[in-house]
């Protein structure tokens, strides 16, 4: 496994007397594709939203990259440099075009001239496929396309690491299809990245590593095929078959386990499906 390049020791968050993070400890590697799980105000957003200070920790200690994430500014200016993060709602700008969406930072922060910029953009536009809508308006395109314009916008700050928080889970079927193959891709060109997603085919097939969380804390860390078939945790195995009851399955570790059950979102397309 390559070098570290988010630590995150003993760290804590709290909302006054509410901790909705405790004892976070979690190194994540050059290249490593983590998704993060669990119950609804499990602290999924919170975790993930520390590593580029959009949360402030109140304990413990961040590195990204080697560099730590304290009160200093410039340290929090050079990890968002790094890091990129796309969010369930798209967060686009809804009176720019999808090209002046992804070329504003790279004019205004990176410094490019705008042909430059430009051309850029419409690279990581046509990488995601849709080159051909740069022209129109976010409320124009559909929730999978503007949540691929997202992903461009994203790409063309060349972040080392990206953060999802449910990037999916605001698109109808066929859209999250669409971005989870653009999702799947980056992951294969080796981004490091953390996701929070209950896309669980998905996680199945990109995940080195699945994080379970529940009540702030990190329950279960383990790889994808260890997690589904077989959570070490009450609270996983609950939790899991929860989400997959509507999925024609059992509970993990019965007679019909998970790793089937979670394959029937495979929709996305990702080669032979052989281990789902
Ligand atoms: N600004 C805030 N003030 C008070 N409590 C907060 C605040 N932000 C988050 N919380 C609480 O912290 C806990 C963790 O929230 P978080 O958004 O990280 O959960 P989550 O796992 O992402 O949930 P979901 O699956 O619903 O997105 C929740 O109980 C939430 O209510
Ligand atoms: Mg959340």
């Amino acid at each position: 496994m390559s070098a570290p390049i988010i630590r995150m020791r003993g760290v804590c968050k709290y909302h006054g007397r509410f901790a909705a993070l405790t004892d976070i400890d979690l190194t994540v590697a050059a290249g490593e594709h983590v998704v993060i799980c669990g119950p609804s105000g499990s602290g999924k957003s919170t975790l993930i939203r520390c590593i580029n200070r959009l949360e402030e920790h109140d304990a413990g200690r961040i590195f990204v990259d080697e560099v730590e994430l304290n009160a200093d500014t410039r340290n929090i200016a050079a990890v968002r440099s790094e890091v990129g993060m796309v969010f369930q709602q798209f967060n686009l700008f809804p009176h720019l075009p999808i090209l002046d969406n992804c070329t504003l930072a790279l004019r205004l922060v990176r410094g490019l001239a705008p042909e430059a910029a430009r051309e850029l953009a419409l690279g990581y536009l046509r990488r995601v496929q849709i080159a051909n809508q740069a022209e129109k308006y976010p409320p124009e395109l559909s929730g999978g396309q503007q949540q691929r314009a997202a992903i461009a916008r994203s790409l063309c700050m060349r972040p080392k690491i990206m953060l999802f928080d449910e990037p999916t889970s605001a698109l109808d079927p066929e859209s999250i299809a669409e971005v989870l193959d653009v999702m799947a891709d980056l992951a294969r060109d080796g981004m490091t990245m953390i996701c929070v997603t209950h896309e669980m085919a998905f996680a199945r097939r990109i995940a080195d590593r699945i994080i379970f969380m529940d009540h702030g804390r990190i329950v279960e860390a383990a790889p994808p095929q260890q997690f589904f078939s077989a959570p070490r945790s009450l609270r996983a195995k609950l939790f899991l078959s929860r989400l997959l009851r509507y999925e024609g399955s059992g509970a993990p570790g019965t007679a019909q386990t998970a790793p089937q059950a979670v394959a029937t979102t495979a929709q996305f397309n990702l080669g032979d499906g052989s281990d789902g």
